[in-house]
C-alpha cells in the first residue's frame, strides 16, 4: 500500500477511495497553501500528492519526490501550478478534475454576468452601509442580460455550459475556440468576437498562449457597455488594463472570479467601479468539491494499483 500527502483538509469524504484502497494518508490538517519546504519533505516520502491549485508543485517538488512520487493529483480542472513537464520527465503521472465542475462553475459565471451587468455589487455594498436613502429612477442603471449578445470564450464544457444557460436568458451565443467547433456561433476572429458581444466570458485554461489574453488593445475594442466575467484564472486578463479601462468608461462592468496574483487583488481593481469581485469560488458547491476530491483520489487509487488513471495530463 502506499502513502499519500494530502496538502490541505478537503471535504468529508473526498478521501474515501483512499481509505479503502487500503493507502496511508498523510494529511495536512490546514487550510493554507503548503509551505515549499514543508511540501519538498513530504514529497520525498510519498508515493502520491493530492494537492490544490494553490500548490506550487515545481521542478524542486518533482525531484524531491523522486524516485518514490508516482503520482500528483491535483484537485482541480486547471493545472497551471504543476510543473507537467518536469512530471512527466520524471516519470510522475499528473491527473486532475475535469467534468465535475462544469455546472457548478457555470452558474457562478452566469451569477457574475448578471451581478455585474445590473451593478449589484455596488448596489448592495451601498445598501449594507446605509448610503440607500430610497428608490430613485436614476440609480443603479445596468444593462439588460436578456436580448444582450454573449460571447464565450473557449468553447469546452464549462464555456459551452454557460451558453445553454445564457440561451435560457434569451441572449444570443456567440463563441470562439482555437479551431472551428461547427456548432451554432462560432466566430473565428477573436477580435471580432470582442467587438460584437455585449457580455465576453473568458473560459480557457492559463497557457503561454492565453497569458493577457484580455489586454489594454482587447479592452479597447468591446463595447462602452460591454461586460467581462472572468472565472477561468486570473492571469488571463492584464489586471491593470482592466481596471483604466473601467475607470474610463471603456466598459461598463467587470465580474471577476480569479486574480493574476491571488490572494492579492489588484488595488486599482478593488476601487474601480462596476466591479463584481468573488473569491474564486467557482466550484464552491459542497457537492462539487467532495467529487472533486474523490475524483483525484480515485485516481492516485489507480495509479498506485498500476492502472491507468482516468483523467491524466500532459
Ligand atoms: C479549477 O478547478 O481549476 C477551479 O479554478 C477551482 O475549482
Amino acid at each position: 500500500m502506499g502513502t499519500v500527502f494530502v496538502t490541505q483538509r478537503l471535504p468529508d469524504g473526498g478521501l474515501d477511495p483512499l481509505t479503502h484502497a487500503g493507502h496511508e494518508i498523510r494529511p495536512r490538517a490546514a487550510d493554507t497553501p503548503v509551505p515549499h519546504d514543508e511540501l519538498c519533505a513530504a514529497a520525498g516520502a510519498a508515493d502520491a500528492i493530492v494537492c490544490l491549485l494553490t500548490d506550487r508543485i515545481d521542478a524542486e517538488v518533482v525531484a524531491a519526490g523522486a524516485p518514490r512520487l508516482k503520482v500528483v493529483a491535483n484537485v482541480a480542472v486547471g493545472y497551471d501550478n504543476v510543473n507537467v513537464g518536469a512530471a512527466s520527465a520524471a516519470g510522475v503521472v499528473v491527473c486532475n478534475t475535469p467534468g465535475v465542475l462544469d455546472e457548478t462553475t457555470a452558474d457562478l459565471a452566469f451569477t457574475l454576468i448578471l451581478a455585474a451587468s445590473r451593478r449589484l455589487g455596488e448596489a448592495e455594498a451601498d445598501l449594507r452601509a446605509g448610503r440607500w436613502t430610497g428608490w430613485g429612477i436614476g440609480q443603479y442603471l445596468g444593462q439588460d442580460v436578456h436580448g444582450a449578445i454573449l460571447g464565450v470564450v473557449g468553447w469546452g464544457r464549462i464555456g459551452s455550459a454557460v451558453g445553454r444557460r445564457a440561451a435560457g436568458f434569451g441572449m444570443e451565443v456567440l463563441h470562439h475556440a482555437r479551431c472551428p467547433t461547427g456548432d451554432p456561433g462560432y466566430v473565428g476572429d477573436l477580435d471580432d468576437l470582442f467587438r460584437r458581444s455585449d457580455v465576453i466570458s473568458l473560459h480557457v485554461p492559463l497557457t503561454d498562449e492565453t497569458h493577457h489574453l484580455v489586454d489594454a488593445r482587447r479592452l479597447s475594442l468591446m463595447k462602452p457597455t460591454a461586460v467581462l466575467v472572468n472565472t477561468a484564472r486570473g492571469p488571463v486578463v492584464d489586471e491593470e488594463a482592466l481596471a483604466v479601462a473601467l475607470e474610463a468608461g471603456q466598459i461598463f462592468a467587470a465580474g471577476l472570479d480569479v486574480y493574476e496574483h491571488e490572494p492579492v487583488v489588484h488595488p486599482r481593481l478593488l476601487a474601480a467601479p462596476r466591479t463584481v469581485l468573488l473569491p474564486h469560488i467557482g466550484s464552491a458547491s459542497l457537492a462539487t468539491r467532495t467529487r472533486m476530491a474523490r475524483m483525484a483520489a480515485a485516481d492516485v487509487v489507480a495509479v498506485l494499483a498500476g492502472r491507468p488513471p482516468a483523467h491524466p495530463v500532459g
